[in-house]
Order: structure tokens, then sequence, then C-alpha cells
């Protein structure tokens, strides 16, 4: 007897971004208060804090976002609606007049990423979802750098579009999850082993 296609699957109504949302509200509540984070947020943050954390950014998002894509069918990303963000980031680095090492690249999260599809989608959503904070980070970099932060092209992703391209997001996601292409246990798992380690990467690097 042939396996049922996924369409043929009783739908299961899930709301998984907001699953994910509660699950990993912790571990996102700690990445704020990392000193890198602190400083960036503060009402004294300086363009040298926004340097800092450009070079220290880079090189977790890079091997991190490359490994993730690597693992990922073209059908599934464009439900989700999501693109690389390097490209964005690397021209903020130029502007700020920071080199960027390609080496950075070959220190891939390997053992901290799961293999499978689900895992690999809750590991993407940390990085989309990145561009919410991202977006108030650099409205609140603009107000106290002005001109000299440049187009912060990385933090303000999706720009005035943010919530538009966010609910893109979650609302490819929850379909996925009912036509159960998704299972939700590996995604919220795939979701913390990534937030994990940018918290630990970007500690050492913020010290
Ligand atoms: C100082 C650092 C950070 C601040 C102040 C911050 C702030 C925020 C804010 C304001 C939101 C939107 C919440 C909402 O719309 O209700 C958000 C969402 C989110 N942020 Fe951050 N963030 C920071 C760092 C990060 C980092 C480094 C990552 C991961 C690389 C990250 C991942 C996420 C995710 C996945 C969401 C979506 C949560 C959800 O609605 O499901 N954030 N953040």
């Amino acid at each position: 007897m042939s396996s049922p296609e996924p369409c043929s699957r009783p739908r299961i109504e899930i709301d998984l971004a907001s699953v994910l949302r509660r699950a990993t509200a912790g571990v996102h509540a700690e990445i704020e208060q990392l000193p890198l984070m602190l400083r960036l947020t503060s009402e004294t943050a300086t363009l040298d804090d926004y340097r800092r954390y450009l070079r220290a950014i880079v090189t977790i998002h890079a091997p991190l976002e490359q490994a993730l894509y690597a693992r990922l069918d073209d059908t599934t990303r464009d439900r989700l609606g999501i693109v690389p963000k390097l490209p964005a980031l690397l021209a903020d680095m130029e502007e700020q007049s920071l080199a960027f090492n390609p080496a950075t690249l070959a220190f891939a999260p390997g053992p901290v990423l799961l293999d499978d599809l689900s895992a690999t989608v809750g590991g993407l959503y940390v990085l989309e979802g990145a561009t919410l904070g991202g977006r108030t980070i650099a409205r609140h970099l603009r107000r106290l750098i002005g001109e000299p932060l440049g187009a912060a092209r990385f933090l303000d992703f999706h720009s005035r579009h943010t919530s538009v391209a966010w609910k893109g997001f979650t609302t490819g996601l929850n379909a996925l999850a009912a036509q159960q292409v998704l299972v939700p246990d590996r995604v919220i798992a795939g979701a913390l082993a990534v937030f994990e380690h940018v918290y630990k990467r970007l500690e050492l690097a913020g010290g």
C-alpha cells in the first residue's frame, strides 16, 4: 500500500510561530542581556559599538546562514519567503570600512545544527525573527548616531516591510506545519539549538 500524500493527511491546525516564540523567549531574553547587545541598545551606544556588533555578528551569521540554506530545498524556501541576509551584512561592513575574512565561512556550526528539514526551518526562524528586533535597534542607533551609521541594511533588513515579511514567514511556517511537512517538536529543537549557538558565540565575542 502506498503512503498517503501530505495533502491527503488530515490538517492539524497549530500556531507554530507562537509556540516557537514561547519556547525561545528565555534564551532570547538572555541574548538581550549580553554585554555586546546591552551596549548596542543603551542610550550611549556609539558607532564603535555598532562596528563591534558587525564584526561579531558576521562571524556567527555567515557560516550559520550558509549551512542552513544548504540544507533547505527551493520549495520550502519559497513558501517561507526568505532570502539570505549575508549580502546586506557584507555591504554594511564595507560601508564601515570593516574587512570580512572569508575564512569565517569555514567555521561551520556543523555539530550544533540538526540535519532534518524541520530543524533547519527552526534555525531559519531564528535568523528571520532577528529582523524584528533588528529594525527596533536600527531605529535606536539612527537616532543616536545619525548619518555615520549608514544604511544598517542587515539590522533593518525588511525596513518598512518588516511586518508584512514576518506575516509571510509565519503564515508559511504554520501552513507547512498544518500539512505535516514540518514536525513541530523538531522545528522547536532546531530553533533552540541555533539560539543557544548564537548566545554562546555572542557571549564569546562580546565578553
Ligand atoms: C539586543 C538584542 C536584541 C533585541 C533588543 C531584540 C529585540 C527583539 C524585539 C523587540 C522583537 C520583536 C518582538 C515582538 O514583535 O513582539 C524580537 C523578535 C525576535 N528576535 Fe530579537 N532582539 C535582539 C537580538 C536578537 C538576536 C541576536 C536574535 C537571533 C539571532 C533574535 C531573534 C529574534 C527572533 C527569532 C524574534 C521573533 C520572536 C517571535 O515573535 O517569534 N533577536 N527581538
